[in-house]
């Protein structure tokens, strides 16, 4: 048996596995769960997976757990008790699935604790992904198996190919929403926005997709996780969301991994690698879907996806600067506080006023990423 931290699990990412813990039950124990504010919900699952340690939000939040509780169940809360949840000694996997900047907390905690770490969380890597590669280096037993369904992948494709046969990565995406459709941005609302056609996923990384920022995140993701240079990362929009990704080889060969869309496939080989399981998805009918469509990103009507892209070439603190704008500017929009179209507007002013800095370490990350925060809240207030 595993024993698994699922930190995020009343999200939509920590749903789904605990979906799969139900399937494999005989697999995994679970040891640690995490919520921000879902009490509730976090209550069910403790109910039902019975972990010896849960994590919230805060102080308030954890006082009304313990009341629940009682001593069966140690209860920490914020960022540390995120960090002190991915550190478990007993914990074999942990799940990194909660949403935005927070997730690199634990990532961290967790690389320094020599964990396996399933990391469905973009943002750390987004914000930090030099500052994590560095600890790799020291934490030689620390792995991260990929979560995000294009990262897992590549994953998959590159696992018995050596580094350097690789030439290229294409990551696909849906397009979202608004691929087909001419928009006027100032008039999209966030019901549109959260309309995603093909993936059912948390609200946040739904508008990242409508505004195309997540495929941008995306792109920062694989450079830090299978270290190929930007140059040699491509994009391209497939509007039926099968092939989730594919590797070029110095051959031309190129190698994909097809299936439904479906985020539980990429969770479960994430917990299970390096073995595979049966699933219940729905098995995968090539000749129902007819044709597999591939295009070039349209960069112009999706600005921040090219913002994305221009902060990754400039790196430093300028992707932490993009990562904090977006999550306030997304949080505003969701709270019908600013048009869509003003997402990238926030962005571009605050990314233009930034002075980099070229190697951080991760205490100036925590800085810019308050910094850029405050900026943004004054600009969207
Ligand atoms: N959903 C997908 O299909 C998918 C696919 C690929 C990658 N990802 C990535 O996976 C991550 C999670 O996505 P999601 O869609 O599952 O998000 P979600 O549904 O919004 O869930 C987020 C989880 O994180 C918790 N959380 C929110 N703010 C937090 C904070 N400040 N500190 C600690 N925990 C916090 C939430 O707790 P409460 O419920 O209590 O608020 C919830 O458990 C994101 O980084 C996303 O980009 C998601």
């Amino acid at each position: 048996m595993r024993k698994l931290v699922i930190l995020g699990s009343t999200g939509s990412i920590g749903v789904n596995a605990l979906n799969v813990v139900r399937h494999l039950k005989d697999k995994f124990n679970v040891i640690g769960l995490s919520a921000y504010s879902n009490v509730r919900l976090l209550k069910e699952q403790i109910n039902e997976f019975k972990p010896e340690f849960v994590c919230v939000g805060d102080e308030k939040r954890a006082e009304e757990l313990h009341r629940y509780c009682g001593k069966k169940v140690k209860i920490f809360y914020g960022n540390e008790g995120l960090k002190a949840l991915a550190s478990l000694k007993p914990a074999d996997i942990v799940l990194i699935a909660v949403v935005g900047a927070a997730g690199l907390y634990p990532l961290i905690s967790a690389i320094e604790s020599g964990k396996r770490i399933a990391l469905a969380n973009k943002e750390s890597l987004v914000i930090a992904g030099d500052v994590i590669t560095k600890l790799f280096k020291k934490h030689t037993s620390a792995e991260i198996i990929p979560v995000d369904s294009e990262h897992s992948a590549i994953f998959q494709c590159i696992k018995n190919e050596s580094h350097r046969d690789i030439s290229r990565l294409f990551i696909t995406g849906s397009g979202g929403p608004f691929f087909r459709k001419k928009i006027s941005p100032d008039k999209i609302t966030p019901v549109q926005a959260l309309a995603h056609p093909s993936w059912s996923m948390g609200k946040k990384i739904t508008i990242d997709s409508a505004t195309m920022m997540n495929k941008g995140f995306e792109v920062i993701e694989a450079h830090h996780l299978f270290g190929i240079p930007f140059d040699r990362i491509k994009l391209v929009i497939h509007p039926q969301s099968i092939v989730h990704s594919m590797v070029e080889f110095c051959d031309g060969s190129v190698l994909g991994l097809l299936s439904v869309p479906d985020m539980r496939l990429a969770i479960q080989y994430g917990l299970t690698y390096p073995e595979r399981y049966p699933t219940k998805i729905k098995l995968l009918d090539l000749t129902k879907i007819n044709k597999l469509e591939f295009y070039q990103p349209d960069y112009k009507k999706f600005p921040c996806l090219q913002l994305a892209l221009e902060a990754a070439r400039i790196g430093g603190t300028m992707p932490a600067v993009l990562n904090a704008v977006n999550e306030v500017a997304v949080h505003n929009f969701l709270k019908n506080k600013i048009k869509f179209s003003i997402i990238p507007k926030v962005i571009e002013k605050i990314m233009k006023t930034h002075k980099v800095i070229k190697n951080p370490v991760p205490g100036e990350i925590f800085e810019i990423d308050t910094w850029a925060r405050r900026k943004a809240e004054e600009l969207v207030c």
